[in-house]
C-alpha cells in the first residue's frame, strides 16, 4: 500500500457527466461524503492508534498509509465537488456541513468502539464499489468524462486496497474472547455497518433528490422521459450488481481481506504512481 497523488483536471467537468444523468448525479451527491467523513476517519483511527496493542506493528503501519490515502481522497473530491455546486447547486454545502457537525457529534457522545464500527461500515462500502468500478459497470460509464472516471476509479481502488485497515483495527480491539467475538464481532459490527448505511444513504437520497429537482426546472417533456429511462437503468444496475454484492457483508463469515482482487486493479492504480512525463509519453 502506498499513498498516490493524481493530478486530475476537474475543470471542465459538467455534473451530466455520464450519458445516464441519474448515474451521475448519483455519484455526485455521494461525492459529498468523502469531503467530511474521510477528516473524521482520520481523526478516528489516530484515536485508535493509542488503544492499539503493541505487537500491530504491521497494522499500524498500515493505518499511517490509510491517513495518507483518505486525505488525498478528500482533497480531489473536495476540488471535484467545487466546479459540480457552481453549476446550479449552491445548497450542496449546506448538506455538507450537517454530515460533518453529526459526526462531529459522534466525537462529543459517542463510543470509540461505536466510531470504529461506523468506519468500517463506510469501508465495507467502499470495497463494494472497488470491486465493481472495475468491469462491472462498463456499460454505465461508456462515453463518460474520463476525469470524471478517474476520480471515481482511483479513488475505488484505493478503498479496496485498504479495505481491511477498519476492520482489523476493529476487531483488534473489540473483538476478544468468545463473547467478545460473537458480541462486539458480529452483530455491533453489523450494526455500526447498518447505522453507517442508513446515515450516509440518507445523505446522499436528499442531496440526488435536491439536484435531480433543480435539472427538472429546465427539462423539456423528451428530457424527462430520457430521465426517466436513465433512473430506471441505475435501479436495474442497483439491483442487479450493487445490492447481490453488498449482502455479503453481512455474513458472519464476512473478511474484506479475502475479496478476490478484480481484474486490472492494480495495474490501474499503478498509472498513478508515475512520474509526469511518464504518463505522458
Ligand atoms: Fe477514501
Ligand atoms: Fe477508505
Amino acid at each position: 500500500m502506498i499513498v498516490r497523488y493524481p493530478r486530475i483536471d476537474y475543470s471542465k467537468i459538467r455534473a451530466h457527466w455520464a450519458p445516464n444523468i441519474a448515474f451521475a448525479q448519483l455519484q455526485n451527491a455521494t461525492s459529498i461524503i468523502p469531503g467530511p467523513v474521510e477528516p473524521w476517519l482520520i481523526k478516528v483511527l489516530q484515536k485508535a492508534m493509542d488503544f492499539l496493542p503493541a505487537d500491530k506493528e504491521k497494522l499500524r503501519e498500515d493505518m499511517a498509509t490509510f491517513i495518507g490515502q483518505e486525505s488525498q481522497h478528500f482533497r480531489q473530491h473536495r476540488m471535484f465537488n467545487k466546479v459540480i455546486a457552481a453549476q446550479g447547486y449552491p445548497a450542496l454545502a449546506g448538506f455538507e456541513k450537517q454530515l460533518a457537525d453529526d459526526l462531529e457529534g459522534f466525537c462529543q457522545n459517542r463510543s470509540l468502539k461505536f466510531m470504529l464500527a461506523y468506519a468500517d461500515g463506510f469501508e465495507s462500502l467502499g470495497a463494494v464499489q472497488g470491486g465493481i468500478w472495475f468491469g462491472r459497470m462498463d456499460k454505465l460509464i461508456e462515453g463518460a468524462d474520463p476525469n470524471a472516471i478517474a476520480l471515481w476509479k482511483w479513488h475505488m481502488a484505493e478503498e479496496f486496497e485498504h479495505r481491511e485497515v477498519c476492520f482489523q483495527i476493529y476487531h483488534a480491539l473489540y473483538s476478544r474472547g468468545l463473547w467478545g467475538k460473537i458480541w462486539n464481532g458480529y452483530f455491533y459490527r453489523i450494526y455500526g455497518c447498518l447505522y453507517a448505511m442508513v446515515h450516509l444513504w440518507g445523505y446522499m437520497g436528499r442531496m440526488f433528490s435536491y439536484m435531480i429537482q433543480q435539472d427538472m426546472l429546465s427539462m423539456n417533456a423528451e428530457e424527462q422521459a430520457a430521465f426517466g429511462r436513465d433512473i430506471k437503468a441505475l435501479k436495474r444496475f442497483q439491483t442487479r450488481v450493487f445490492f447481490p454484492q453488498l449482502l455479503k457483508n453481512f455474513l458472519p463469515w464476512y473478511n474484506p481481506g479475502r475479496k478476490p482482487t478484480p481484474v486490472g486493479l492494480f495495474e490501474y492504480l499503478r498509472e498513478f504512481e508515475k512520474r509526469p512525463q511518464e504518463a505522458e509519453a
